[in-house]
């Protein structure tokens, strides 16, 4: 489906935006490992976190939906089946890479594959240190590509320098040390999302981190029960994003975010609005389930000034990084993005993304770096069509900068926002004025 969207004279208004992808996918994947039903409310209905529920049913896991709660039957460590078929994660990255530390930990065997985009995703990073664990694991392309196939069992921990501090592989290396012997460890350079250590805590295992000078490490130990939860989930600061850069870009305009996830791993982007001058405030600062929460207030800036980000400040926004570079474009000066090549390893290649969709809107001055983006404003955006290379976050960053494109923008492939966002559009139309 192709969406075209419009210059308007402002947007005003006041949205909850679906809830947490991150946090959504781990209630089913950790409730699943819990001794007991856990209960989500507010969980994310979308393309992606219903492929987990998919792939957790298949695994035996009974999950329910009751008046808008999920009910997850946690199977405990032991009671997940061998699934009939190959497992199918669609487009989701989180869903393989997190339920390969599970797999990794059972005594079955298991296919799994994904749609297009999926299948050009390496997954070394995460089969190889399983492996060095004991798993047993072979994909395509001496493993980095799937599908891949994993019969798991008898692990033994590692301690494992996650380089590119990738929660995912986190995520799956901790999964992975529920099941295995002693210890497993994980350090990261700079500390990536945490939400499966507080999620691990809240359900009792025996989990625990330090900073130092080296980063941040995270340890866990097997052989805790874990204990089902009970949560509710709060909007994803990903999607709240798009609607904050409205808000600031767009002249005249003002938009209250409610129910926002503001975890420091998480708020990398408002934080580096703000220090673009941005006019964002955090209201209502409360904690939910282990995480805190604000409501966030965006207004119109007409003076933003360029910034750069760094290697360090990459984890905290890196899913906010595409849409930075589209607000750039009406910052005052130069907006340099480095130490982001993990960005090439998206849903699509999104410096690339970036950098082709702006030329093709009006934006020259945009430079393409190996790990990163230049962008030079303040430009005006003429408009065009462009693709979303059917990555969701490609197009609803581009629906937002067709907002002040002088003849609008047609994006390619627009339905893809279902993959974290259904509702998108239909939110999108709820703010603007004409
Ligand atoms: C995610 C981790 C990040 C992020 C992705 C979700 C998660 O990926 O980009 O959208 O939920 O753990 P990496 O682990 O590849 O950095």
């Amino acid at each position: 489906m192709e969406k075209k969207v419009e210059k308007v004279k402002s947007v005003k208004g006041e949205l909850r935006v679906p809830s947490d992808k991150s946090i959504s996918h781990r209630t089913v994947i950790l409730g699943s490992l819990a001794n007991g039903v856990t209960t989500v409310k507010h969980f994310l209905k979308a393309g992606d976190t219903l492929t987990t529920v998919d792939v957790y049913r298949k695994l035996g896991v009974k999950i329910e939906e009751s008046n808008g709660i999920y009910f997850i039957h946690g199977v405990n460590l032991k009671g997940f089946n061998e699934p009939e078929d190959i497992l199918y994660m669609g487009n989701s990255g989180t869903t393989t890479r997190l339920t390969f530390g599970v797999l990794a930990g059972l005594r079955f065997f298991t296919a799994v594959t994904g749609d297009e985009s999926l299948r050009k995703r390496p997954m070394r990073r995460v089969l190889h240190p399983l492996k060095l664990m004991g798993a047993h694991v072979d994909g395509r392309e001496k493993g980095e590509y799937l599908p891949a196939a994993i019969r798991g069992g008898n692990l033994r921990g590692i301690e494992f320098f996650n380089e590119k501090s990738s929660a995912q592989v986190k995520s799956a290396l901790l999964l992975a040390g529920l099941f295995a012997e002693r210890r497993t460890a994980v350090i990261e350079p700079v500390m990536s999302r945490n939400h499966t250590e507080n999620m691990l805590k809240i359900m009792g295992a025996d989990i625990r981190h330090e900073f130092s000078e080296g980063g941040y490490r995270v340890e866990i130990r097997s052989g805790k029960e874990l204990k089902p939860f009970d949560i509710d989930v709060p909007a994803d600061p990903s999607s709240a994003a798009f609607f904050v850069a409205a808000a600031v870009i767009v002249p005249g305009s003002e938009v209250v975010l409610k129910d926002v996830l503001i975890n420091v791993t998480r708020d990398g982007f408002f934080r580096k609005l703000k220090q673009m001058g941005a006019n964002i405030e955090y209201v209502n600062h409360r904690e939910e389930a282990g995480e805190p929460v604000a409501d966030i207030v965006a207004r119109y800036t007409p003076d933003l000034k360029g910034v750069s980000v760094s290697k360090e400040e990459v984890p905290s926004m890196i899913d906010e990084l595409p849409l930075l570079a589209l607000v750039a474009t009406q910052a005052e000066g130069e907006t340099v993005i480095q130490g982001a090549r993990e960005l090439r390893f998206k849903e699509s290649d999104r410096i690339k993304a970036v950098v082709e969709n702006l030329r093709a809107v009006g934006v020259d001055d945009v430079e393409e770096l190996e790990d990163g983006i230049i962008v030079r404003g303040k430009k005006r955006i003429k408009g065009g069509v462009v693709d979303s290379f059917k990555d969701h976050r490609i197009a609803m960053g581009f629906s937002i900068l067709g907002l002040i494109s002088e003849d609008g923008i047609v994006i390619k492939d627009a339905d893809c926002a279902y993959i974290s966002y259904p509702d998108f559009y239909r939110h999108l139309e709820s703010i603007i004025e004409r």
